[in-house]
């Protein structure tokens, strides 16, 4: 079955053919796939979706491949809570929680980018991918394309965290740590896709890989009774998910699976490195390149890629953005695995920060639905939470001991 009409400039919209393209020759914009949505209309339903298999090819009519997928790792199809313990504490009435730190291959939200980039890149007949990471892309590249045989350059700053380092070299990629910040990775790559051939999956074959995104947004309709919730707050880096969970939004409204739905979409950023919600704040779509600098690697990027469309985002659907610092950071991370038993990491202890703030604020009023996005895992950055939540006990393995230690202290 085939959808894709072709690629559509997302400034001028000027029309290329169905190639591994990503950049306007007009006018320098970024490229998206062009869908034929009057035929999805006709081939897709609620019914038909929910008889497949429990993972994002359940909405492959919008997504944008050729042929069957074919890839071995089940990626998709997260946990969506209802968080009442969180409910009572931020004293709201409808909070939800969905978790992409959980049943991904590589237990963050990329693996879905990278599930749809590798069907694409097998596809355009690359035997090479690689990209430019800040962590959890560099994970789900290096697992998923040893799964489908595919050789990978996986490029990161140097200094990123442990967990992200060992949870990427153990599917034997070809792991590059450049002396340098995200940004920095990001601009040598791009010089990198000029001269060889290879699918990055975050450079070149982007407009394919970005659509991976929506299915978080595809996801969480459907899970809540095929109706979008009145607030989504969206952890952002690249600004690449925020403005694809707006877009999973529409396209289901298009497609006559939901009902119009006036979802507030918000952005959260860490205050070390900020630069789309500075631009939100200062109600300007030019981006301020910034100099990152907090415990949030992940989403350590000073020059942000979609960064524009991200801000448009927030605009078009009247939501807005906040920083958090460090502290605030580490405190929400606690809060939530305290109350809800989801250890994320660092990128989700910045969404639920956010969130807090927007709802101290009167921003997100507290009689009205709101998703929270949990992208990634606590247990890839667990060197920016040691220390802080309290200590173990350590006893004698004896009762006497045990009561001495514990009962004492009660
Ligand atoms: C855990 C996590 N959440 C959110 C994001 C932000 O995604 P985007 O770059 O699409 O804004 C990233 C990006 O690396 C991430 O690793
Ligand atoms: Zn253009």
């Amino acid at each position: 079955m085939q959808f894709v009409k072709g690629m559509k400039c997302r400034e001028c919209g000027k029309k290329y053919p169905h190639e591994p393209l990503y950049v306007c020759e007009f006018c320098f914009g970024p490229l998206e796939v062009d869908y034929d949505y009057e035929a999805i209309k006709k081939q897709l339903h609620r019914r038909k979706i929910k008889r497949r298999a429990r993972n994002l090819w359940r909405y492959r009519e919008l997504l944008p491949l050729n042929s069957r997928p074919r890839g071995a790792l089940n990626t998709g199809y997260t946990p969506l809570i209802r968080a009442r313990n969180l409910q009572k504490k931020l004293n709201v009435k409808e909070l939800y929680i969905k978790n992409d730190a959980v049943c991904h291959p590589t237990l963050s939200f990329k693996d879905r980018v990278v599930a749809v980039a590798l069907e694409k890149a097998r596809e355009f007949g690359f035997r090479t991918v690689a990209c430019a990471s800040t962590g959890n892309l560099a994970n789900a590249v290096a697992a998923q394309s040893a799964a489908a045989n595919l050789k990978s350059l996986v490029f990161i700053p140097a200094d990123l965290e442990e967990g992200k380092i060992v949870g990427s070299l153990i599917y034997h990629p070809s792991l590059i740590g450049v002396e340098g910040n995200y940004d920095e990775v990001n601009r040598l790559c791009s010089e990198l896709a000029g001269r060889y051939q290879w699918a990055f999956v975050n450079i070149n074959i982007r407009p394919y890989y970005a659509e991976g995104s929506k299915t978080f947004g595809f996801e969480t309709i459907e899970q809540l009774g095929w109706k979008a919730p009145q607030h989504v707050v969206v952890p952002c880096a690249g600004g690449s998910l925020i403005s694809k969970i707006d877009k999973a939004i529409e396209e289901f409204q298009k497609i006559g699976l939901t009902e119009k739905a006036d979802t507030r979409i918000h952005a959260a950023q860490a205050a070390g490195c900020s630069p789309i919600v500075d631009a939100i704040k200062n109600k300007t779509e030019t981006i301020k390149p910034v100099k990152p600098r907090t415990i949030a690697k992940s989403l350590a990027i000073g020059n942000p890629a979609d960064g524009p469309f991200a801000v448009r985002t927030v605009q078009k659907t009247k939501g807005w953005g906040e920083q958090v610092s460090d502290e605030e950071i580490i405190e929400a991370a606690e809060l939530l695995a305290s109350s809800e038993g989801i250890f994320t990491e660092t990128a989700g202890g910045v969404t639920m920060a956010t969130t807090i703030k927007l709802i101290e604020k009167g921003i997100i009023p507290r009689d009205e639905s709101i998703l929270v996005s949990i992208t990634g895992n606590g247990l890839k950055t667990q060197e920016a939470f040691t220390g802080g939540f309290g200590e173990t006990l350590t006893i004698q393995p004896t009762i006497q001991s045990f009561e001495e230690h514990y009962l004492t202290n009660q």
